[in-house]
C-alpha cells in the first residue's frame, strides 16, 4: 500500500522475538498456571494445547497476514481487506483496539504485583521490613502505587518507537528468562511434595472436563497468543514482506506454548511443595484459595526454601517476569497509539501520553473496585472478546477479501508454500471450520 515509509523490524529473528515478547507474559506465568490449577490440572493442559493448535494458530496467521497486507494501523488494515464493507473493517478495528486497552487496564495491576514481589525481598534484606511487608500485602493503595510503577515505563518504552523500544528489549531477555525457568523447574522437582503436583499436571482426570473448562482454555489460548485485539495485526504491519508468515507464526506459537508449559511444570509442583510446607493452597472442598494471587504466594514460598540463593534467584525471576510483562504491555499500548498517530495525525509523543493516561485512569478505577471489576474485566476481555474478535477478523478476511489477494499475501516470503497442502486448506479452514469449532465450544457452554 501507499505507506512504504513505515518502520519495520530490523530482522526476522527480531520480529519473532518481539512477537514472542508480546505473547510471553502474565498469560504464561499467571494466567495459565492459575487456570490449570483451578481446572483440575492435566485435562486443562490438554484442551489448552488443542485450542492453540486448532484455533489460535490459524487465527494468528490471519492477523499477521491482514496486518502485513494493510501495512497500516489495524483500523485501516481491516478496512482494506473488508472489500465493499469498509465500515465493518473499521468498526472491528476500533473494537479490537478497545479490547487491547481493556486488557492493559487489568494487566498493569497484576504486573504491578510482580514489581512488588521483586523489590520486597531486597527491602527486607536492607532492613526496611515494614515497607517490604506492605508491598506484599493486598491493599488498594499498594495496588495503585505498583500499577503506576509498571505503567510509566510501559508508556516510556512505547514513546521511543518500535525498533528502539520494543525490539531491543525483547530480543535480549527472553532467552535468559527461559534458562532461569529450567533451573527453577529442576530445583522444585527435587523438593518434597513436588511429585503430587507433577501428577496433577500430567495425568488427566476426565471428571474435570466441562464446557466451562473448554471455554476457559480457549480464552487462555487467545490471551496467551495476544489474539483478537489487533496486537498481532499491528506487529504484522511491521513484518517484512520476505518473511514466511506460517513459519513465523508457528515459531511464535511454539515459543509461547513452550514457556507456558514450563511455567506449569514449575508452578504446579511448587504449589504442592508450598502446601507440604504449610501454605494453604486448596480449601477443604478442593477449591483453589485466592486464585488471582495464588502464584504470588507460591513463588515467594519457594524462594524462601532456597536459603540465601533464594534472594538472588527470586529477584532475577521477578525482574525477568516484569520485563516479559512489559514487552506484552507495550504491544497492547502500541495498538491505540498506532491508530492515533496515523488516523488522527498526532505525534507519537502526544498520543502515548493521553492514551496511556486514560488507561492508567481505567486501571485505577479497577483498583478501587477490585472485587466487582477485576474478575469481570478479565472474563469479558479474555474469555469472550478475544476469541470472538479473533474469529471475526478471520471471517472478514476469509469472506470479504478477494481470495487471490489473501493467498498472494500469505504466500509472500514463503514461495515453498505454493504447492503444499497447507496453503490449499488454510483459507477454507478459517472461513468454515474455525467458526464451527468456536460455535461448538460456546454452544456447549450455553446449553
Ligand atoms: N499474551 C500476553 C501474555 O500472555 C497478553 C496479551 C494479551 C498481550 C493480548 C497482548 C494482547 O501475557
Amino acid at each position: 500500500m501507499a505507506n512504504t515509509q513505515r518502520a519495520q523490524f530490523s530482522s526476522r529473528i527480531g520480529f519473532i522475538l518481539a512477537a514472542a515478547g508480546s505473547a510471553i507474559g502474565l498469560g504464561n506465568i499467571w494466567g495459565f498456571p492459575t487456570q490449570t490449577a483451578s481446572n483440575g490440572g492435566a485435562v486443562f493442559l490438554f484442551i489448552y494445547l488443542l485450542m492453540v493448535f486448532i484455533l489460535a494458530y490459524p487465527l494468528l496467521i490471519a492477523e499477521l497476514t491482514i496486518g502485513r497486507y494493510g501495512n497500516a494501523n489495524p483500523v485501516r488494515s481491516l478496512s482494506s481487506v473488508a472489500g465493499g464493507h469498509k465500515w465493518l473493517g473499521r468498526l472491528l478495528g476500533l473494537v479490537g483496539m478497545l479490547g487491547a486497552t481493556g486488557i492493559l487496564s487489568f494487566y498493569a495491576i497484576v504486573a504491578g504485583w510482580l514489581v512488588g514481589f521483586m523489590v520486597s525481598p531486597l527491602l527486607t534484606a536492607l532492613g526496611f521490613t515494614e515497607t517490604a511487608t506492605w508491598l506484599e500485602s493486598f491493599s488498594n493503595t499498594r495496588n495503585l502505587v505498583l500499577m503506576l510503577c509498571f505503567m510509566v515505563p510501559t508508556i516510556l518504552v512505547v514513546r521511543n518507537g518500535i525498533a528502539n523500544g520494543i525490539e531491543r528489549w525483547s530480543s535480549r531477555l527472553m532467552p535468559v528468562l527461559f534458562l532461569l525457568f529450567v533451573v527453577m523447574v529442576v530445583y522444585i522437582l527435587f523438593q518434597p511434595g513436588a511429585i503430587d503436583g507433577l501428577k496433577m499436571y500430567l495425568i488427566p482426570d476426565m471428571s474435570h472436563l466441562s464446557p466451562s473448562l473448554v471455554v476457559s482454555a480457549m480464552g487462555q489460548a487467545f490471551f496467551s497468543l495476544s489474539l483478537g485485539v489487533c496486537v498481532m495485526m499491528v506487529y504484522g504491519s511491521y513484518l517484512s514482506k520476505s518473511a514466511s508468515i506460517p513459519k513465523t507464526a508457528a515459531q511464535v506459537a511454539l515459543l509461547d506454548t513452550g514457556i507456558a508449559f514450563t511455567a506449569g511444570l514449575l508452578i504446579m509442583p511448587a504449589m504442592f511443595v508450598a502446601q507440604h510446607n504449610g501454605v494453604a493452597i486448596y480449601s477443604e472442598a478442593g477449591e483453589l484459595l485466592s486464585s488471582d494471587t495464588l502464584v504470588f504466594s507460591v513463588l515467594p514460598a519457594m524462594f524462601d526454601t532456597m536459603g540465601s540463593a533464594g534472594l538472588f534467584i527470586g529477584f532475577a525471576f521477578f525482574l525477568l517476569m516484569v520485563i516479559a510483562a512489559l514487552t506484552s504491555a507495550i504491544s497492547m499500548l502500541e495498538v491505540p497509539v498506532a491508530c492515533a498517530t496515523e488516523e488522527l495525525k498526532q505525534s507519537r509523543e502526544k498520543a502515548v501520553w493521553w492514551i496511556g493516561g486514560l488507561i492508567t485512569a481505567a486501571s485505577a478505577i479497577i483498583v478501587y473496585n477490585f472485587g466487582e471489576l477485576f474478575g469481570l474485566v478479565v472474563t469479558v476481555t479474555t474469555e469472550y472478546a478475544q476469541p470472538i474478535l479473533g474469529l471475526l477478523f478471520a471471517l472478514v478476511a476469509g469472506w470479504l477479501w478477494h481470495r487471490n489477494e489473501i493467498l498472494k499475501e500469505l504466500v509472500q516470503g514463503s514461495p515453498e508454500l505454493g504447492d503444499t497442502w497447507f496453503w490449499k486448506i488454510w483459507p477454507g479452514y478459517v472461513r468454515v471450520i474455525c467458526p464451527i469449532l468456536m460455535l461448538l465450544v460456546f454452544g456447549w457452554d450455553w446449553v
